[in-house]
């Protein structure tokens, strides 16, 4: 038993705070869905981050808005709604640039006809570009990829798949695409200045110029500026409170919690570019989401079969595998889980808790006030992982909520005081 790591926690005094109350996260998720909600074209974020990019590469005879680099062209198109059936959704409406690139709709995000409703929860862009392509290791295990079966091997692959989905942006086909870039002349100057003439004639190497340039935005620093609590606390510009970092001494323990045994990528625990996932495919048996299949006609009991759904994959011991995601933002990125069933990252942990329990009153989910619903693919629960460590008391519970919500970027921690 490492003593010092025990002494530590023992040290901690276990202070219990009222948990700061996680109304933001509740209220942000609609309970109208799926009523689509306009945005702005161009959101803050992104327009202070185009000025900079513009206003370092463009010559002064060159209309402002004219973007000469990949990064700012990918930019411009990530919040185009012309790349969408009804010219009502651009990527960004479901992976907003002020939510961390998630969708703080809801559940599910509403389509670009507005009444088409997914079943899996968008999941942030952010720290996205750091996924590994999908590849297996050298023990055969399936690792990154895009989208949660990693059926996209690579960001561009991935950019490529919402305009033709038929319930996302919708367009029958990528030359009517190409067709709606070429309407626009910002577009036909910029594409042909980066990819060389005629490239907006040409529907299969213009489709893939948009999605290599959109790729290329989304790994900007923007997306992955590594300035949470928890990096600056690493760089030693601050201290994190008592419960932040008795939750990360549990989160990183070997002992007392699991979390780490998916959750941790570098082999040190202070490594700076810590994205929080193995990016390794793990079934934790989430349940089913029944309010969101009441909503999207998607008949109960249906069973998403995670990676065993990727193209590449079939082995029917993947099924129910999704790739772990990462923790960075998570505390803005809510509901949770590939179906979104969880609405509170506290109901995440006493979720995980239930593997670990021997309290009755401990496997209710506080947000139905039923028990946990069943694993739907019981076979393939990484058992082992799951059930590493003790039962989690409520001190240590709200300290694990505490430190992951020092994994949120600057720019979103006025989101947690909402
Ligand atoms: C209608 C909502 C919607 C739109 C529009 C949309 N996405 Fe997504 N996005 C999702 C959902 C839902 C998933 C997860 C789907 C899955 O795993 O099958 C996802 C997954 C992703 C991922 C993978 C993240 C990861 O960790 O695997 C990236 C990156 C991404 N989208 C970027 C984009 C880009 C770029 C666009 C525009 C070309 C876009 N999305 C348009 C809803 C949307
Ligand atoms: C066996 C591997 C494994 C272990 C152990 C594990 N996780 Fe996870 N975690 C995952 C996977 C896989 C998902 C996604 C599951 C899904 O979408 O259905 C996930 C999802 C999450 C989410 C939701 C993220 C989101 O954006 O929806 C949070 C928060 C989380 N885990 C935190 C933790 C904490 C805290 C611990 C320790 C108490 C832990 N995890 C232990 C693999 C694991």
């Amino acid at each position: 038993m490492p003593d010092l790591f025990s002494a530590t926690l023992s040290a901690t005094p276990l202070i219990v705070s009222p948990l700061p109350c996680n109304d933001f996260l509740t209220e942000k998720i609609g309970k109208d869905l799926p009523v689509p909600i306009p945005r702005p074209a161009l959101p803050v974020a992104l327009t202070a981050f185009g000025a900079i990019l513009v206003a370092a590469a463009v010559g002064a005879a060159d209309p402002a808005d004219t973007p000469r680099t990949m990064e700012a062209l990918g930019e411009r198109l990530f919040s185009d709604v012309n790349i969408s059936a009804n010219r009502t959704q651009s990527c960004a409406s479901c992976h907003d640039p002020n939510f961390a690139f998630s969708d703080p709709r809801g559940m599910a995000s509403p389509g670009d006809d507005g009444v088409s409703l997914g079943d899996r929860n968008a999941p942030t862009a952010s720290y996205a570009a750091l996924t590994p392509a999908f590849h297996q290791n050298a023990d055969g295990a399936w690792i990154g990829g895009q989208f949660l079966d990693g059926r996209a091997a690579t960001l561009a692959d991935q950019a490529g798949g919402p305009p033709l989905n038929p319930i996302e942006m919708g367009m029958p086909d990528k030359a009517s695409v190409v067709a709606r870039l070429a309407e626009d002349p910002v577009y036909l100057e910029a594409f042909p200045a980066l990819f060389g003439a005629g490239i907006l004639n040409d529907p299969e190497a213009g489709y893939a110029a948009m999605t290599e340039a959109i790729a290329a935005f989304e790994a900007t620093e923007l997306f992955a500026p590594f300035d949470s609590k928890y990096d600056r606390f690493l760089r030693g510009e601050v201290e994190l409170t008592r419960d932040e970092e008795l939750g990360r001494l549990l989160f990183f323990s070997q002992q007392f919690t699991n979390c780490n045994q998916c959750h941790q990528l570098s082999r040190s625990q202070i490594d700076p570019r810590e994205t929080f996932t193995d990016y390794a495919y793990h079934n934790i048996g989430t349940p089913e989401n029944v309010a969101l299949r009441e909503m999207n006609a998607v008949p109960l009991g249906t069973i998403d079969d995670g990676l065993l759904a990727n193209p590449a994959v079939d082995d029917p011991a993947q099924r129910g595998k999704f790739r772990t995601p990462t923790l960075r933002n998570v505390a803005v990125t809510g509901p949770y889980m590939h179906n979104g069933v969880f609405q509170d990252l506290r109901t995440v942990v006493l979720f995980y808790n239930i593997y670990n329990t021997r309290s009755e009153a401990r496997l209710i989910n506080p947000e139905t006030g039923t028990p946990f619903g069943p694993a739907p693919v019981p076979e393939t629960i990484s058992m082992e992982e799951l059930t590493h460590g003790p039962a989690l008391e409520d001190e240590r519970i709200d300290a694990l909520v505490a430190f992951l919500k020092t994994l949120t970027d600057a720019r979103y921690e006025y989101l947690l005081e909402e």
